[in-house]
């Protein structure tokens, strides 16, 4: 499978953060996943601007930082400086989220979009021309560990259709088992974030769960 392998770090055992970036690194992954959040938008807080910094810092990964903030346009050129390369923000706490992703573009980055599990593609059509990641939130942003929400395919399959007319990667973050990553494999999405439903507090190593993945 070609498609995009993000792992979530925020799953990842933080006390060895540098072990654990090389080690998926080797293991073949495509771009560290951050959660940020603001304890407002979200009432907790993810990672930190340190780890950030770390990540971009140890691996010659691609790095994104997903956004759950409030006025997440702050925040894009520190993130930027450091070497992030895909910025995801939610709309639905951004007053103008055509200006924030147009921003991230100027800044040299990519623009990433996020539809939380309530907010429909009718609406995010706007600002799916500005998007070069559309990040499918199976699950509510911010706690990993939580149960996938069925509802949520048919928008995948919305997205998905629209994506040849405007040019995004559909990638999928929430709940991504094995089992539903062969199901949405099917329904040729771009790639998955991978927290602990798939790859962490696993018996088998990083290798070979990602070895798993590519064979399907
Ligand atoms: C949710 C987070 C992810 C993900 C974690 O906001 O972005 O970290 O859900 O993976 P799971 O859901 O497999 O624990
Ligand atoms: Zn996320």
């Amino acid at each position: 499978m070609s498609r995009l392998l993000c792992p979530s770090m925020m799953c990842a055992d933080c006390g060895i953060l540098k072990q654990e970036v090389l080690e998926l690194e080797k293991a073949g992954i495509d771009v560290f996943h951050i959660d940020i959040m603001d304890g407002n938008f979200i009432p907790t807080f993810g990672m930190g601007l340190q780890d950030v910094e770390a990540i971009c810092s140890i691996s010659e990964k691609a790095v994104d930082v997903h956004l759950m903030t409030e006025n997440p346009v702050r925040h894009i050129k520190n993130f930027i400086d450091m070497g992030v390369d895909i910025i995801y923000i939610h709309p639905e706490v951004d007053e103008l989220p055509v200006r924030t992703l147009q921003l991230i573009k100027t800044y040299g980055g990519k623009a990433g979009l996020v539809l939380s599990p309530q907010v429909t593609v009718e609406s995010m059509v706007p600002l799916l021309s500005l998007a070069d990641y559309v990040l499918v939130m199976t699950v509510s942003p911010g706690f990993a560990g939580q149960k996938y929400l069925e509802f949520v395919n048919t928008k995948i399959k919305q997205l998905v259709l629209l994506a040849s007319q405007y040019h995004y990667k559909v990638i999928i973050d929430g709940a991504c088992s094995l089992s539903k990553i062969k199901e949405l494999s099917k329904l040729n999405v771009d790639g998955f974030v991978l927290g602990t439903s798939v790859l962490f507090n696993k018996a088998q190593s990083y290798k070979e769960i990602v070895e798993t993945l590519r064979k399907i």
